[in-house]
């Protein structure tokens, strides 16, 4: 059976590409955390949004820092875009998020996927972080469904709600291009870990058949690059066509029971992210850090022990 969802997003797709109606994109990328944020704009417009921003934190002293959000900030004044979203494609683990820092200097609404309340429960709950947390999302301006439509200036958008990596994935179709978060890495990269809380291989191998069924042209920017071995710059832009011939966890013809069989050995390898702790306690509050305690400073919590 058709999807009408995917069908919609291919033929925005061909659509936009035929009348070369498609967004300008330019990557700022964060070496330490190998985060690719994308600043993605309507030329005939100057709409702007940004996709998955990064706010540098080092975990020994706490200490916060913006650099690489203030270069965003400068692009966007230099080049005159007019930022309408700030978008995340998903509460992330190894990043902390600097939307709220870029909305207050260059605005956008702040959007993500309506399954963030589930995540939000489960790492409520994990952190024990009380009833003054709220679950229901209530942090973002915008809460995307699988197939919600927008606009960034003239260019139309749809959003697909892709699960696997964490049950609230999104990617984000715009114009021609998809900002596909952490499903698929680099063909030689292969794909996104799927041993998170709530996060589960299945579900990430159909999200990701669902985003290799739209057209093969389509240009696809990825959250992450970890600069394979035999490569020696970071790559964050590949298409749909090449990730079906050429993607080493996940081309045309490796079958849903070898592809979760993969990823669950490879996951069992992995060792956490090193920004795990602060990054999920401040991206599940939409970027902002948990609430200060009476002496007017916030904490990140650690549990001890837990099994
Ligand atoms: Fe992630």
């Amino acid at each position: 059976m058709p999807d009408p969802v995917i069908t919609a997003a291919a033929s925005q797709i061909t659509t936009c590409r035929a009348n070369g109606h498609v967004p300008v994109i330019r990557t700022f990328f964060d070496n330490p955390t190998f985060t690719a944020t994308h600043v993605v704009h309507d030329p005939a417009t100057r709409s702007a949004a940004i996709i998955d921003s990064v706010m540098d934190y080092d975990p020994a002293s706490g200490k916060t820092d913006h650099d690489l959000a203030q270069e965003i900030v400068d692009y966007i004044t230099a080049e005159k875009l007019k930022v309408e979203w700030v978008l995340e494609t998903h509460v992330h683990a190894d990043h902390l998020s600097a939307a709220p820092w870029l909305q207050e200097r260059v605005g956008g609404q702040l959007g993500i996927g309506d399954a963030i309340m589930r995540v939000q429960d489960i790492f409520g709950k994990l952190f024990n972080a009380g009833t003054r947390f709220a679950r229901d999302g209530s942090q973002f301006d915008r809460l995307f469904h699988d197939g919600a439509r927008f606009m960034l200036g003239s260019l139309p958008a749809i959003a697909l709600h892709v699960p696997g990596h964490t049950p609230a994935d999104m990617a984000y179709v715009i114009g021609d291009a998809a900002f596909i978060g952490d499903t698929l890495f680099m063909p030689d990269y292969g794909t996104a870990r799927a041993d998170f809380p709530g996060g589960d291989a299945r579900m990430l191998y159909h999200s990701i058949r669902r985003l290799l069924s739209l057209p093969e042209e389509t240009r696809i920017f990825l959250c992450h690059d970890y600069m394979a071995p035999g490569r020696d710059e970071y790559a964050w832009e590949t298409t749909v066509g090449a990730e079906r011939r050429g993607n080493i966890h996940v081309h045309d013809g490796v079958d849903e029971n070898t592809f979760v069989q993969m990823r669950t050995a490879r996951d069992a390898t992995l060792s956490l992210p090193n920004l795990i702790m602060p990054s999920v306690q401040v991206n599940m509050r939409g970027g902002n850090l948990p609430e200060p305690e009476d002496n007017g400073v916030s904490y990140i919590k650690i549990p001890v022990s837990r099994s």
